[in-house]
């Protein structure tokens, strides 16, 4: 264990964090025996010479392909593939999903912290107006219906929800790969290790893409709604990968600022929901994909969900403040751990000595453990 290197080490303790995933656990068993059997089963030595690049061979020569191995993954309850498909599952305790607070900021010290804090302003308030997305407090003592709320833009009503989130979602999965992308050229290009950066950013990559995975179970968008994705991605991947190579602290604290935003969203929809001002999702069934992925309760809601979601956001916040404060080559100090709930929740973030101090205590952990 001296010497594990720490992305294992890290699946060593997720895997001994979801230990009850029997299932799983008998699919990997699965997978290793028939890749023993793949390239051991063979009678005749003539299959274990390699051939020409020309020349026939027999399946499983390059490696195992999906077609030569029985399926590993199991459907529940006829819903979609279950099990573990994806990247860190992130679970939260009843406690961390209430944590969560939106009062967490970073303040705008420097130049460059401003001009990310005012881009965000500006986009949010355009895309605001664009969506139609409205919340105003509502008057104290006010009688309003629900329908008069929605309409005088108090409250949102449900497709202006999922509009909103949908949207945002598909772009939120753009930084956390666009700078995964650059760091691991980067590590080719000049032939070194990364500093642990690459694996955190690819989860959140990942973890905004379960959220919009998560969300088109309800809706489905349409033709036009899909052709603005495009034209969103198209610009946005772009404008983020240059602006990356040029200063990532920049793009990390842009992400944190966005991040907060995301906090601030999610949970005025939870509000909303337990105030009784969004009546479609108060009983709504979380849908098997979200249980899955926050190993939810079988009777979990779709609220159950969004405080996940919410927490999710709060990592993001914590997580892109706190590498916009180091220097490109510091250590990252979530490659092997994170901190829970009740610190990311109402921190902003990790200042360079905060991190230093973290990724020194990691490292006492790990060699108490050897
Ligand atoms: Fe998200
Ligand atoms: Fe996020």
């Amino acid at each position: 264990m001296a010497h594990m290197p720490a992305p294992l080490l890290r699946t060593l303790i997720v895997s001994a964090r979801y230990s009850s995933s029997g299932a799983s656990h008998s699919a990997i068993r699965a997978v290793l025996c028939s890749r023993r059997a793949l390239s051991t089963q063979s009678s005749s030595n003539e299959k274990l010479q390699s051939k020409k690049a020309d020349e026939g061979a027999f399946r499983g020569v390059e490696g195992l392909h999906y077609g030569d191995i029985p399926a590993v993954s199991s459907a529940r309850d006829g819903g979609p593939i279950a099990d573990d498909w994806v990247m860190f599952h992130p679970v939260y305790t009843k406690e961390e999903l209430k944590a969560v607070q939106t009062s967490a900021h970073r303040e705008a010290l420097t130049m460059s912290d401003k001009f990310a804090n005012f881009l965000i302003r500006v986009l949010r308030f355009g895309f605001d107006l664009v969506s139609g997305y409205s919340h105003k407090e509502i008057p104290p003592g006010s009688t309003m219906t629900l329908e008069e709320l929605r309409k005088k833009g108090y409250v949102n009503t449900e497709s202006r929800w999922l509009h909103r989130i949908l949207f945002l979602e598909t772009v939120a999965g753009i930084p956390g790969m666009a700078a995964a992308t650059i760091r691991h050229l980067h590590s080719l290009r000049i032939m070194r290790r990364d500093a642990g950066w690459i694996h955190t950013l690819l989860e959140e990559a990942e973890n905004e893409r379960m959220h919009l995975m998560t969300f088109m179970t309800i809706k489905k968008p349409g033709i036009l709604f899909r052709a603005a994705v495009l034209a969103t991605q198209g610009v946005f991947y772009n404008i983020f990968f240059l602006s990356y190579l040029i200063n990532p602290r920049i793009c990390h604290r842009f992400v944190g600022y966005l991040e907060e935003e995301a906090v601030k969203t999610y949970t005025i929809c939870i509000s909303d929901i337990e105030s009784g001002h969004f009546p479609e999702w108060e009983n709504m069934p979380a849908p098997e994909i979200a249980k899955d992925y926050w190993r939810l309760a079988p009777n979990a809601t779709v609220l159950d969900m969004i405080y996940a979601v919410r927490s999710d956001e709060a990592t993001h916040r914590f997580v892109n403040h706190s590498l916009a404060n180091l220097k490109k080559n510091d250590v990252n100090p979530f490659a092997i751990r994170e901190p829970d709930m009740t610190v990311k929740g109402v921190k902003y973030g990790f200042e360079r000595e905060e991190s230093a101090d973290y990724v020194r205590d990691s490292q006492k952990m790990i060699q108490k453990r050897d």
